[in-house]
């Protein structure tokens, strides 16, 4: 089973979603959670292809807290979505469980006091053989800092967490601590899509999902970055020592740029010779590099970064 993880969009709809069997949204659809802000988001939600799509409320979303009757309306008009709030789904023998709440925070949505019992209260719902935990916050020292900041997670989730061990925990709220980072037990997945300045340019995790293991898909360094770097490496040094090139290094590079290119090397080589090799090589590392297409950074536990 495919994930595709996204969290923290606050309104924004114009996000590349990759194909995957589930599209898991961690809360803060909204800017404020206006009913409107709502429906669009629901309208843009539904209208993705994924198979199912499930989704938590987050601090920024109002009506879900206040006007829950109001939000019950409005989703009964998308049967295709699914909504959790401290409530379960099971999808192909995957259990899921989704919940809003995290500790107090100025006049958000969905606060409870920090250590309190209706916050452990909350995290007691969560059933112990849960495969797939979504919630809003972190849980404490897990991908819960702004920069090198305080740890701002929950510490009753991480207690119930360390309990309930879930396989996977998809999470947003910390929007500068997206990323991933493993304990072992579980994987963390803070999905926020958003950065600090509310501008969605995080990539959406991609995760596979099965009963043996659980899989980050766009964590390692990109490949084609790689190969297109080590091409052009060779082109530079073919171009250094002219009189040294040789045919079969020539064709080399011709050979892994049609490889990355998906096209047959012969049809490759006779664009090159009208237009040359450089520009192309070029454009594609100016692709790979844009911040919707870096990798998912890896973090370890603690809240430095590994790179
Ligand atoms: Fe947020």
């Amino acid at each position: 089973m495919r994930l595709v993880l996204i969290s923290d969009t606050h309104g924004h709809r114009g996000i590349g979603l990759p194909d995957g069997d589930v599209l898991v949204h961690a809360g803060d659809i909204s800017s404020s959670g206006t009913l409107n802000q709502v429906r669009q988001f629901l309208e843009w939600f539904a209208a993705q292809p994924h198979r199912h799509k499930v989704f938590i409320a987050g601090n920024h979303d109002f009506l879900f807290e206040q006007s829950p009757d109001l939000a019950a309306l409005l989703l009964a008009d998308f049967p295709g979505l699914t909504y959790l709030q401290d409530s379960g789904l099971e999808i192909d023998g995957i259990r899921f469980w989704g919940s809003p709440w995290q500790p107090a925070y100025n006049d958000w949505a969905f606060n409870l006091p920090r250590n309190g019992d209706a916050l452990r209260r909350a995290w007691d719902r969560i059933p112990a053989g849960t495969d797939v935990l979504i919630t809003h916050g972190p849980a404490h020292g897990i991908l819960d800092q702004v920069r090198q900041g305080p740890h701002l997670g929950c510490e009753t989730l991480a207690r119930r967490i360390a309990v309930a061990s879930p396989r996977l925990h998809v999470f947003g709220h910390i929007h500068d601590a997206y990323g991933v980072a493993y304990s072992g037990v579980t994987v963390f997945a803070n999905a926020s899509t958003c950065d600090e300045d509310y501008r969605p340019v995080h990539r959406p995790i991609l995760v596979d999902l099965s009963p043996e293991r659980v899989e980050v898909l766009n964590t390692t360094p990109r490949p084609r970055l790689e190969r297109v770097a080590a091409l052009t490496a060779a082109l530079d040094a073919a171009e250094r020592a002219p009189g040294e090139i040789r045919a079969h290094q020539l064709l080399a590079v011709v050979q892994g740029l049609a490889d990355l290119r998906q096209v047959a090397r012969d049809e490759l080589a006779e664009e090159y010779m009208r237009r040359g090799l450089r520009s192309d090589l070029m454009r594609m590392a100016r692709a790979e590099a844009k911040p919707g297409r870096r990798p998912v950074p890896v973090k370890h536990l603690g809240g430095s970064d590994a790179g």
